[in-house]
């Protein structure tokens, strides 16, 4: 399961191996930022509060989009993250703005 907080919507949807929180969000209609999906704008930067181990380790673009504070405290940007395994994964949408 994973637990989506988009900026008004919540759900907790099935998980979906292969797939970013991105993607998830979007097909599960939570209003989830976004805007370039390719990791260079951060609107869809969401902080992962349980099951950051259920995820892809972060792209490059995560690397030099987020600041190295960011990753360790479990920030991810919504479309870079790939969901790798199907465990419990809890993930809050907070842009900067
Ligand atoms: S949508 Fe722009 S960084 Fe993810």
């Amino acid at each position: 399961m994973i637990n989506l907080k988009g900026r008004s919507v919540s759900k907790q949807v099935a998980s979906e191996p292969g797939k970013t929180i991105l993607d998830i969000a979007l097909k599960n209609d939570v209003d989830w930022g976004f805007s370039c999906t390719r990791g260079t704008c951060a609107r869809c930067r969401c902080l992962i509060t349980e099951g950051l181990d259920q995820l892809a380790k972060p792209t490059d673009e995560e690397f030099d989009r987020l600041e190295p504070e960011e990753l360790e405290e479990g920030f991810r940007l919504g479309c870079q993250a790939i969901v790798k395994s199907e465990g419990s994964i809890t993930a809050v949408n907070k842009t900067y703005f």
